[in-house]
């Protein structure tokens, strides 16, 4: 995002993560010679057993564009009564060029609320790249919540039964965007190492009406 926008809020709700995106930024903002010193982290193995790793911002980035804050996708705006205390919240009256939502719609409580949230958060003809590969768990989302994903006539309660969730997803946009593309994204996952996921995400690429 740091080279194609001059200011770029990353967000988590995982203190953790962003703690470790802060430490990479530093190690950025510390180049010298063009060399962007490393930052430590452990990578599982096997069982208990981890390695060290290092790992540095990406060249070509501009890490000093960047900020990186804690905050809960599904309450944004500031008047919402659900901020947790110190969480992000859009400046007042704010809204952005650009957004992109990776890998995150299907590990919220309600999906439909993040959603919802893109037309706000754009300003006119901005860009929204929304990539998920819509692996539904009730661990993080009640079944009444996933967009679709459920057979016609199930007692869950889901409004979009028996549809697909990418059929969803682009209905929902439509109200307010264009979309410009529709592709696959392949990721892999390492979960040790002899044991890999790998998902496709659907990925659109919209602009704001
Ligand atoms: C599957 S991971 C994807 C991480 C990253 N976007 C990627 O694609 O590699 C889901 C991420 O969503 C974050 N997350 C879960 N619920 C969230 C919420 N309500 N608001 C913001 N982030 C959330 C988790 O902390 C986790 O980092």
């Amino acid at each position: 995002m740091s080279k194609y926008f001059d200011h770029v809020v990353g967000l988590d709700y995982s203190r953790a993560f962003i703690q470790l995106a802060e430490e990479v930024k530093a190690s950025g903002a510390a180049a010298f010679n063009n060399k962007r010193p490393k930052v430590p982290y452990c990578a599982p193995v096997q069982g208990e057993l981890t390695e060290s790793r290092e790992v540095s911002a990406p060249r070509n980035t501009f890490p000093e564009r960047c900020a990186f804050v804690v905050g809960d996708a599904m309450h944004l705006f500031p008047e919402d009564p659900d901020v947790a205390p110190g969480s992000y919240t859009v400046p007042d009256g704010a809204s952005f060029d650009g957004v992109l939502c990776v890998n995150l719609l299907d590990r919220v409580p309600d999906p439909m609320v993040v959603l919802r949230s893109f037309a706000r958060l754009l300003q006119r003809r901005g860009v929204l790249v929304l990539c998920d590969p819509y692996s539904w768990t009730e661990t993080a989302t009640p079944k009444s919540k996933w967009l679709g994903a459920v057979p016609e006539g199930s007692d869950s309660g889901n409004a979009f039964a028996g549809r697909r969730s990418e059929d969803v997803v682009k209905e929902v946009l439509s109200a307010d965007f264009e979309l410009q593309t529709e592709t696959e994204e392949p990721f892999l996952i390492r979960d040790h190492v002899r044991h890999y996921q790998l998902g496709f995400s659907h990925c659109t690429v919209w602009i704001r009406k």
